[in-house]
């Protein structure tokens, strides 16, 4: 029999409440001869309050020993921005070098989306799919935290915060994206960046970019501004395949891609780490929302899909499946009820396990 041995970090607010969800669904898919073993993780704001630790050595070097991570939410109120964004979420991305943070756009029959024509009401033929993912570079970028403040608090302060961009580091996440385009129907691939004026960064992501093309004949590429992408984002997002992007752009565009497939509460991610040195990472796109914690109010869903990511990325392509078609079936039969985050759970882990 196989062992699945997976850390578990609810981190702040709703996180606790959807991850416990996420496992319910992880549980019931498993194949019988699956031992899921998990190891729970205290960190996050209490952990701060209580020891003043966001991400020890020692907890980096314990959560190594794993297959994979499922991270609820991390940020609080109570903590000033930026500690635990940094000191834990971005420091588990970077130390476990997720260089491959994988956003699936997928408008999911039964999912509502707010742009016309996509409507759940139209008729599916002719609904055109949202079927894209946006590989967003997870190492470099702005959110290296290279910069800096000069004469604080004075009329001349000055902030810099400079984006890196490494050939090594663009390489390989393209690599990784044409990769994927390749394996998919559409086989498309389209770059975002700003290289009309980040005009540094975004010629070393362009040429790269070209380099890799030619490996990949079958391949077909195209580039858009950062901007322009937007546009498209909201009036045709049909066009998009895979998007390969730089870290920032990617972090406001799969918001966008969010908010267009059915809100923020269906949206899953993955840090991956696609060489398997370190663990990967799956965890909802939204975060802590300390409003609504606590009160069952979170929708699990976004969870239960990064569920189905991490199902994916260990090999278990047919679990990873049915926790979809469960999520496309719940989304379909939906009631004009609010279900609390545990019915919601519920439901899906029956419908894998039925
Ligand atoms: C996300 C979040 C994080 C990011 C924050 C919380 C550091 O917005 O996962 O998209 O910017 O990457
Ligand atoms: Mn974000």
């Amino acid at each position: 029999s196989r062992t699945l041995r997976l850390a578990v970090i609810p981190g702040d607010g709703i996180g606790q409440e959807v991850v416990a969800e996420g496992l319910k669904v992880l549980t019931a898919v498993l194949p019988s001869d699956v031992k899921l073993e998990t190891a729970e993780y205290d960190l996050g704001a209490r952990r701060y309050h209580a020891t003043g630790e966001t991400l020890s050595d020692e907890t980096l070097a314990s959560l190594k020993e794993h297959d994979a991570i499922l991270l609820g939410a991390i940020g609080d109120p109570s903590v000033p921005s930026g500690v635990l964004e940094r000191g834990l979420l971005l420091k588990l991305r970077f130390a476990f070098d997720h260089y491959v943070n994988l956003r699936p756009g997928k408008l999911l029959p039964g999912a509502k989306s707010p742009l016309a024509g996509h409507q759940p009401d139209s008729a599916s033929p002719t609904r055109p799919e949202i079927d894209f993912v946006v590989v967003r570079e997870g190492t470099e970028g702005p959110y290296v935290g290279n910069g800096g403040s000069l004469r604080t608090g004075t009329a001349q302060e000055v902030a810099t915060e400079v984006s890196l961009n490494t050939a090594f580091g663009i390489e390989r996440v393209v690599r990784d994206a044409f990769r994927r385009a390749a394996a998919r129907p559409r086989k498309k691939l389209t770059l975002v960046h700003k290289n009309n004026v980040l005009v540094h960064a975004g010629h070393l992501w362009a040429r790269i970019f070209q380099q890799v093309a030619a490996e990949y004949p079958e391949v077909s590429t195209d580039y858009l501004h950062v901007d322009a992408a937007t546009i498209f984002f909201v009036t045709q997002p049909e066009r998009f395949d895979v998007i390969v992007t730089d870290n920032l752009f990617g972090d406001i565009l799969t918001d966008l891609a969010a908010a267009v497939t059915g809100g923020i509460g269906l949206a899953a991610s993955g840090n991956i780490n696609p060489s398997g040195a370190y663990p990967s990472m799956f965890e909802p796109v939204h975060g802590s929302a300390p409003d609504i914690a606590g009160q069952g109010k979170a929708d699990p869903t976004a969870t239960v899909l990064s569920v189905a990511m991490l199902l994916e990325h260990l090999g278990y392509a047919a679990e990873a499946a049915r926790v979809e078609a469960a999520v496309a079936a719940d989304l379909a039969e939906r009631g004009p009820d609010a279900r609390s985050t545990s019915q919601v759970g519920d439901a899906l882990a029956a419908r894998v396990s039925g």
